[in-house]
């Protein structure tokens, strides 16, 4: 099994056709050129601050997870501009999570957005699935989460291109993925390769000796789940003030109003939307 690559200029209903087939799919020219160059103009001097190794995380395990060849630039949103505007609302990223998670929630949100610069020296990360981090939904349930490692650089097999099981969302939770099953998601810089949280993949072992493998991970959710980031706290309220209102929305400042389906709301403030509470200028 193979992962096909989709131009983003096909019809959307494609790509969700393949990812919801294949576990996976890549998008040619997701970002084109000029957003491409814009946001790794203004992200470029972030990672050059940013040390390897396991500097900012509170754990061992993830600290050996990410690996020390890594370079990590979290709550994307609160540090590009041009994250939280043009990337966080892409039109294929909606279109994607629209057939995708609103069947179970009244809205999505963002789970996590983050800069990943693999050095060389990167060993094969931990082949898991990104839904790993919800053990306790029942087994099977309805997709959950649609994430993404976005190019950011050429990615190929030697510089750590992301290892993809392709069909995987569909096995058997205790089957692992062997090396015959594994695909390397290589392609262009401004490409993403799109998976469904339930897809088992890991990022690839860098073999080069000079060459850095940027890319970014991108994951929406269910609205009525805990995000991975607490986007409220990664993402300065005044910064948000500033956003249009459809990222002040998937940042989860929308609330989940699943009134029309027997349920309730989530996320109110003094029994307001959030949302509009900040269009207002109360928040
Ligand atoms: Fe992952």
């Amino acid at each position: 099994m193979d992962i096909e690559h989709i131009h983003a200029g096909e019809d959307p209903a494609k790509i969700v056709a393949a990812l919801q087939h294949d576990g996976a799919v890549i998008v040619e020219d997701f970002l084109d050129a000029d957003l491409l160059g814009r946001f790794n103009a203004e992200v470029d001097p972030l990672m050059d601050r940013t040390p390897r190794g396991g500097s900012a995380m509170f754990s061992d395990f993830f600290n050996w997870f990410y690996g020390p060849q890594t370079r990590t630039i979290t709550g994307l949103a609160g540090k590009s501009r041009v994250f939280a505007t043009e990337i966080l609302t892409h039109p294929i990223y909606r279109a994607v999570c629209d057939e995708v998670l609103l069947p179970s929630c009244a809205c999505y949100r963002l789970n996590v957005a983050q800069l990943l610069d693999r050095g060389p020296g990167s060993p094969d990360q931990l082949l898991h699935r990104d839904e790993a981090v919800w053990p306790h939904l029942p087994q099977p349930h309805a997709d959950v989460q649609v994430a993404s490692v976005l190019a950011l650089v050429d990615f190929t097999a030697e510089n750590g291109a992301t290892r993809v099981a392709p069909g995987s969302h569909q096995w058997d939770r205790e089957r692992a993925a062997e090396p015959s099953d594994i695909v390397a998601a290589e392609m262009p810089a401004g490409s993403a390769v799109i998976y469904l949280g339930s897809t088992i993949h890991g990022g690839g072992a860098n073999t080069t000796t000079h060459t850095t493998r940027q890319g970014m991970h991108v994951s929406y959710c269910l609205g009525w789940l805990h995000t991975e980031e607490n986007q409220y706290l990664a993402t300065p309220i005044d910064v948000v003030r500033t956003l249009p209102r459809e990222s002040q929305a998937l940042l989860g400042y929308a609330i989940h109003d699943a009134l029309s389906v027997g349920g309730g709301y989530l996320g109110a403030v003094e029994l307001q939307d959030p949302v509009e509470l900040l269009a207002s200028g109360e928040l």
